[in-house]
C-alpha cells in the first residue's frame, strides 16, 4: 500500500509540470477519478482492522481534502493566464488585407449604360450560350452563309434542335437583336443597350476569345441614318470628351442596310492625322475604328415580327475594350494581357 506521504509528493511533483487545463484536468482523474489514487487507496482499506482503517481512513481524508484544493487553486491561476493571453487589444491597429478591384472593363462598361440610359436606352442581357438561330439565322444569315464565317464561332456538341439548330457561344450581341423584338411582343419603340460577353476562336495580339461588345438597338416609325449618327456622336462626346468627332464610311453586313463602319477622331491629332508636321503616331490617319452599325435589315425586322413598311430601325456594336484603350491612350501591344489576370497590370486602372 502507497504511503500517503509519497504520493503528496508525486502528487506535487506532477502539479507543478502542468500548464494547460487539458493536461490539469488529467491529472484531476487520475487522481480523483473512479479508478483513481485516492479511491484506491480507499478500497484498499476494507481488510484493515477497525482501529487502522480510523487512522488510516482519516489519512486519506486529509490527503484528498489536500489534492482537491490544490487542483482547485491551479485550476484558478491558469484560467486566469489564459484570459489574460486572448485579451484583445481594440486600440490596436488592424490587420491590412490585400484590397481588391473592379477590373478596368466593369466600371466602363456602367459607365456606358449611363450614357446611354440618360436618352432613354433600356439595358438588357441576352444568353451568353446562345443558338445559331438568334445568332445568325434571324439576322439574315441562312444555314451555309459564308458571312456566318466572319464570327469564328464556337460550337457546342449537342444535338441539334429543329427550329433553333446548334448551340453556340454568342459570338456577338446581335443575337440580342430579334430577341428584343420578341421580349416587346414586335411592338416598337424600341431602344436596347445590350452589354454582354462574346467569345470568338480568336487568339492573338488584338483578339481575345472571350470580349465584350455593346449594341444598340433602336426603331421606331420614321427613324433614318441622322438619328443613328446622331446618337453615335453623342456617345463619343460623352465618353471620349467634348471636342472628338465621328464619321460613318460604308460596309457590310448581312444585318444591316446600308452598313458602316464607325470611326471616332483621334484624341491626339484631333482628326487631322497630323501633330507638328508630322504624321500622328497614334492613328496615323486622324481615325480610329470603333464599330460596325447601319440600317435595320428588313429581313431582321420581319424575323422579330415587325413590319417593315411601317417601321424602321438602326443597330451598331461596340467593343469596350477598345473604347477603353481609346480613351486611356493606351496602346498594349498585346491585347491578351487585359484577360491574363497579372495584377501588376490589372492594379494600374
Ligand atoms: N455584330 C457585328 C459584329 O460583331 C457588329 C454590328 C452590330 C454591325 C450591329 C452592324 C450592326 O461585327
Amino acid at each position: 500500500m502507497q504511503n500517503p506521504s509519497d504520493i503528496i509528493k508525486e502528487f506535487e511533483n506532477e502539479l507543478g509540470k502542468v500548464s494547460s487545463l487539458a493536461v490539469l484536468e488529467q491529472l484531476t482523474i487520475t487522481y480523483l477519478g473512479r479508478n483513481g489514487i485516492i479511491n484506491t487507496l480507499l478500497q484498499s482499506m476494507k481488510d484493515l482492522s477497525v482501529e487502522k482503517k480510523k487512522e488510516f481512513g482519516k489519512e486519506v481524508n486529509e490527503l484528498k481534502f489536500f489534492i482537491t484544493s490544490e487542483l482547485e487553486n491551479k485550476k484558478t491561476t491558469l484560467a486566469k493566464k489564459t484570459d489574460e493571453t486572448t485579451f484583445i487589444d481594440v486600440t490596436l491597429p488592424g490587420k491590412q488585407y490585400p484590397k481588391g478591384s473592379l477590373h478596368m472593363i466593369t466600371p466602363a462598361i456602367e459607365e456606358i449604360s449611363k450614357i446611354f440610359e440618360k436618352i432613354g436606352f433600356i439595358r438588357v442581357s441576352y444568353p451568353e450560350v446562345e443558338w445559331e438561330h438568334y445568332a445568325f439565322e434571324v439576322l439574315n444569315m441562312p444555314r451555309g452563309h459564308p458571312a456566318r464565317d466572319d464570327f469564328e464561332t464556337f460550337y457546342f456538341d449537342t444535338p441539334e434542335h429543329k427550329k433553333y439548330a446548334k448551340m453556340v457561344l454568342s459570338p456577338h450581341t446581335s443575337s440580342g437583336q430579334v430577341r428584343e423584338m420578341l421580349r416587346l411582343n414586335s411592338k416598337p419603340p424600341i431602344r436596347m443597350i445590350n452589354i454582354a460577353k462574346c467569345y470568338r476562336l480568336n487568339w492573338d495580339t488584338t483578339h481575345t476569345p472571350m470580349f465584350h461588345q455593346f449594341e444598340g438597338l433602336c426603331v421606331d416609325r420614321g427613324i433614318n441614318i441622322t438619328h443613328l449618327k446622331g446618337t453615335i456622336s453623342y456617345f463619343a462626346k460623352e465618353f471620349f470628351g467634348e471636342n472628338r468627332e465621328i464619321r460613318l464610311r460604308p460596309h457590310h453586313f448581312q444585318f444591316t442596310e446600308p452598313s458602316f463602319e464607325v470611326d471616332v477622331s483621334c484624341g491626339v491629332c484631333l482628326g487631322k492625322g497630323m501633330v507638328n508636321g508630322s504624321k500622328c503616331r497614334v492613328c496615323k490617319s486622324g481615325w480610329m475604328e470603333l464599330a460596325g452599325s447601319g440600317m435595320v435589315h428588313s429581313n431582321v425586322l420581319r424575323a422579330g415580327g415587325i413590319d417593315p413598311d411601317v417601321y424602321t430601325g438602326w443597330a451598331f456594336g461596340f467593343g469596350p475594350e477598345r473604347c477603353v484603350m481609346m480613351k486611356e491612350g493606351l496602346k498594349l501591344n498585346d491585347m491578351r494581357i487585359m484577360y491574363g489576370g497579372d495584377i501588376r497590370f490589372l492594379e494600374q486602372f
